[in-house]
């Protein structure tokens, strides 16, 4: 039974640092795009047999430490009363504008509503028999509420943040609805068997720091707070690198990092007791094998052996990734953190540095 993962969220010691990647399930794999090429996006995450058949996939073909519920973040939104669609990036078609279209969402019983998601973490649960285990997920509120409001991706973020600023009591009570949603899918997943949660906020990092703490914050910190202690909670806030202090205060067993932030820093801003997850840059791995294992090494040295980290991409893997490159980073990774090399390696043989000009385990 690999518990790698599970130990290294909690900073216990491990015999060496578990990898799993971001999106690991996707497009850039033939065998997903085999059982994608008989159904819609929608269809694959509705229907049980499928997606734990494509869950499954990438960790017999990668050799991770972890599996990643197949299913997307907006799953929890169409039951609330929005229609959902994929073409591929996820459109609503009728975004979330006035007091109104806010009370009339629905705050939906998650058995009844999304019963294909809990039903895909028991079968998993089963199939996988302990050998890895199953991270469920959900998005924060904040980027949930960016796809309701937006109705689609966007670059500007004009309309949420329209909404923030110039009708702050609408925003107020979306944000309130779609955290109680959250809670109870995520709540739900938990009771089905996820092992541990991991919370996406893809676009928390569009805000200032000031206006984080002020309108992503509390929320996130109730979700997070919601889940209580009996699994642990990666808390992911990409560009959330000038901020981690107020990510940290959100709350999470583990936070997430993008590569915009160096890992040692990040570290040494979240203090010891809490763990990190990240963060090789995902266009890395279009680079060649050996460029691949200097990328993983150089994170494992910054990591220098604390304990606690998990190794995985700064953000999801890219689509033309070859397949043979992933599989090469997570090799290098388990290698070259079993050696117990100086600098790198064991997450166990943590060595304070002593501080900046500490040239710690290269002299
Ligand atoms: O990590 C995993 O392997 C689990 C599966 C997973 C998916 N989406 C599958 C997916 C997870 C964890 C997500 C999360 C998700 N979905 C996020 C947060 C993480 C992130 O990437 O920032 C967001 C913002 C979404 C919303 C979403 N879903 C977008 C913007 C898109 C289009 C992206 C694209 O590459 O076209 C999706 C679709 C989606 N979700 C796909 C997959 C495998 C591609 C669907 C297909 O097969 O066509």
């Amino acid at each position: 039974m690999n518990t790698r993962f599970l130990d290294a969220c909690r900073c216990r010691p491990v015999d060496r640092t578990p990898v799993w990647l971001m999106r690991q399930a996707g497009r850039y794999l033939p065998e997903y795009r085999r059982v994608r090429s008989a159904c819609s996006f929608l269809e694959l995450c509705k229907t049980p047999e499928l997606a734990v058949e494509v869950t499954l996939q990438p960790v017999d073909i990668l050799g991770v430490d972890a599996a990643i519920l197949f299913s997307d973040i907006l799953i929890p939104i169409e039951p609330m009363g929005m229609r959902l669609d994929f073409v591929p990036g996820p459109v609503f078609e009728e975004p979330v504008r006035s007091l109104a279209d806010v009370e009339q969402l629905r705050v939906p019983a998650m058995e009844e509503s999304v019963p294909f998601v809990l039903e895909t973490i028991r079968q998993l649960r089963r199939e996988l028999e302990g050998r890895v285990p199953l991270i469920g997920f959900g998005g924060a509120p904040f980027t949930l509420a960016c796809y309701m409001v937006e109705g689609k991706g966007s670059k500007d973020f004009g309309s949420i943040k329209k909404m923030m600023y110039a009708a702050p009591e609408i925003y107020a009570a979306l944000m309130d609805k779609v955290s109680t949603a959250l809670i109870a899918y995520l709540k739900a997943q938990i009771a089905a068997g996820a092992q541990a949660i991991q919370v996406f906020d893809t676009w928390g990092g569009i805000l200032a720091p000031s206006d984080y703490q002020r309108y992503v914050l509390p929320y996130t910190a109730r979700v997070i707070a919601g889940l209580g202690s009996e699994v642990p909670v990666i808390h992911f806030v990409k560009g959330a690198g000038a901020m981690l202090e107020l990510v940290k205060r959100a709350g999470g067993d583990v936070v997430g990092l993008d590569w915009h932030v160096g890992l040692a820093a990040a570290r040494d801003v979240l203090g010891p007791g809490v763990a990190v997850q990240g963060n090789l840059d995902p266009t890395v791995l279009y680079g060649p094998k050996s460029l691949i294992e200097a990328e993983v090494k150089r994170i494992l040295d910054e990591n220098n052996g604390r304990p606690g980290h998990i190794f995985n991409l700064g953000h999801g893997i890219l689509p033309d990734v070859p397949p043979e490159n992933a599989v090469h980073m997570v090799e290098c990774v388990h290698r070259l953190s079993s050696l117990p090399s100086k600098g790198g390696g064991l997450n166990n043989s943590f060595s304070p540095r002593v501080g900046e000009g500490d040239k710690g385990a290269s002299d």
